[in-house]
């Protein structure tokens, strides 16, 4: 029986989460919860990557920074990477990465790495579900700027450094 997903918030605002499944296992689990015909939240957008260790921090960063709530990365569990260490990397580079999204003020619990092979479909189901969950009760993460604001912004800033200026 299928877990059921968190309910939409009062609101209705739904968490956009930006997934990066490697090719070799949490792909083929999500590719497996679909043909099952598993019901999970359809809050993630998923980019099929070679390898866990092929998700550069900046990946994570720019989907922030375009309107993502959350960042989930999924890889083969340890000792079963296809490139032999790219999960090792992954998980080096995905602790920094927290601690740089908490010296910048973002919760880290929007960004989570989990192993999930091929034939974890319900595993996958339940991470995606607790995800989306988490990232509803921490709210969205508003860190995108819509690129129309981009020029107000600055012109705005332009004008003040110009009115500070005395000719
Ligand atoms: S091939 Fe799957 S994590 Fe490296």
């Amino acid at each position: 029986m299928d877990k059921p997903a968190a309910p939409a918030t009062a609101d209705g605002w739904e968490p956009k989460i930006v997934a990066f499944f490697c090719n070799w296992c949490t792909y083929l689990a999500a590719d497996l919860a679909g043909t099952s015909r598993m019901k999970y939240a359809p809050n993630t957008r998923v980019i099929r990557v070679m390898c866990s260790g092929r998700v550069d921090p900046q990946f994570v960063l720019e989907a922030l920074a375009h309107g993502a709530d959350g960042v989930l990365i999924g890889g083969c569990h340890p000792g079963d990477c296809h490139y032999q260490s790219g999960n090792y990397k992954a998980l080096r580079r995905f602790r920094l990465l927290k601690r740089m999204l908490l010296a910048f003020g973002i919760e880290d619990e929007r960004v989570r790495l989990e192993w999930i092979s091929a034939a974890e479909a319900d595993k996958l189901r339940d991470v995606v579900n607790e995800m989306v969950a988490q990232v509803k009760a921490l709210g969205p993460a508003r860190l995108g700027t819509p690129p129309e604001d981009w020029a107000v912004g600055l012109e705005e800033e332009a004008d003040e450094e110009v009115e500070g200026v005395t000719v």
